[in-house]
């Protein structure tokens, strides 16, 4: 098995560097924004198809609030269209995807305190809800043909299967300005593979005129803002500084590229029309501050007035808590803390540099051709 398929996970559990408790951005911002668009086509399938046991995938659910959220959304709206259209609820069954090393076991144990919440809010009206696990790559075969009625992917495909293999790419661990040509060509070929395939696989396993919604980080093509590429380039410098003082060895980072790749908008279209197999119905893209603050992320107060250390904090973790894992696993537990303060000094003077740091994130809701 691909190793990529048991390392790459986000930090699990409850603890001060968990993807639990750094992922607010996503859950406050992100599903918002994009509960309008799930709203629409969950709307449009009801009106369609009729769904006596609605089939729901959320693929790389992660572990935290967010890996539920999409749960509770569904409910949510799919009470409100059936009571709207006068239809009996569904029975709903949820399929949590990740990859094997998820941290499944907190979802599970947050499962009582779940249900309990969802029969407080909707008692008897809702129908029953099976939640099951389906670990495993997206970029492989998850579900039966002609299963699922709704797929969902949040903050997930941005990930590559692997990063593209002889980059060549010795002192950085991803794309920057000063990357030759060839490699972001090889990072986007490896995007176009993966996502192409990505699609291929869920219109087998959606039902005809079955819907799906995907957000991911993408990129601006004007490159007016530092960009979320500017934060995985930091940590190729401050491993590079690392190993200028001998405490990584040069080997070890010559050997390591992020499995990432940030998608145009003009991209992520290109492959969606190429595959052929959906119908695009929104591709829409959502600008995100990520020096933002949880205060804001909750509040939607202004941050302008946080100060920078409190900004490149919550920056530092928000990256921590995806990477972490990874770079654990190819340059050690030991050095992890070190090198998590020195990138955040580096943020500190990008965010003094620059002010601004933001990035977009794609929107993407799709049809399955009939
Ligand atoms: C940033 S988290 C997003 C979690 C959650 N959906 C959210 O919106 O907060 C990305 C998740 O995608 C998962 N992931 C990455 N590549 C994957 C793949 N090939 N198959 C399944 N999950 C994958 C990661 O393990 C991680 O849990």
């Amino acid at each position: 098995m691909d190793r990529q398929q048991v390392v790459l996970h986000m930090n699990h559990g409850m603890g001060d560097n968990s993807y639990a408790h750094n992922s607010i951005v996503q859950q406050k911002k992100v599903m918002r924004e994009a509960k309008g668009i799930v709203e629409e086509s969950m709307m449009r399938l009801y009106t369609i198809i009729p769904i006596h046991c609605f089939k729901v995938a959320d693929l790389g659910c992660s572990s935290g609030p967010n890996a539920l959220q999409l749960v509770s959304n569904v409910i949510d709206i799919v009470d409100t269209t059936t009571c709207n259209l006068n239809l009996k609820p569904p029975i709903f069954q949820f399929f949590l995807n990740d990859l094997f090393g998820n941290d499944f076991n907190s979802i599970f144990k947050s499962l009582p305190q779940f249900s309990e919440i969802i029969e407080e809010k909707k008692g008897h009206k809702c129908g029953a809800c099976f939640i099951n696990a389906t670990p495993g790559t997206f970029y492989k075969s998850l579900f039966p043909n002609n299963f699922l009625h709704f797929v969902h992917s949040s903050f997930s495909l941005h990930w590559l299967s692997q990063a593209p293999k002889e980059l060549g790419n010795e002192e950085n661990v991803h794309l920057t300005s000063t990357t030759p040509p060839a490699m972001h060509e090889a990072y986007l070929e490896q995007f176009q593979k993966d996502f192409k395939l990505f699609l291929k696989l869920r219109s087998q396993e959606l039902v005809p005129k079955g819907g799906m919604v995907l957000t991911l980080i993408g990129r601006d093509k004007s490159q007016k803002t530092h960009d979320i590429r500017t934060a995985w380039s930091l940590i190729g410098t401050t491993l590079n500084d690392m190993v200028l003082e001998n405490l990584i060895e040069a080997i070890k980072l010559e050997s390591f590229d992020l499995p990432l790749y940030n998608p145009t908008i003009e991209e992520a279209k290109e492959v969606i029309e190429d595959e052929g197999s959906f119908t695009l119905q929104r591709l829409e893209s959502v600008i995100l501050d990520w020096s933002t603050n949880i205060k804001e992320a909750v509040d939607d107060d202004n941050n302008n007035n946080l100060d920078l250390n409190t900004k490149a904090e919550f920056t530092t973790k928000f990256i921590r808590a995806a990477l972490e894992p990874l770079l654990k696993a190819k340059f050690g537990e030991e050095i992890m803390d070190e090198l998590f303060v020195r990138y955040k000094n580096k943020i500190v003077q990008l965010i003094m540099g620059v002010k601004i740091l933001e990035f977009p994130t794609l929107i993407i809701s799709l049809i399955k051709k009939v």
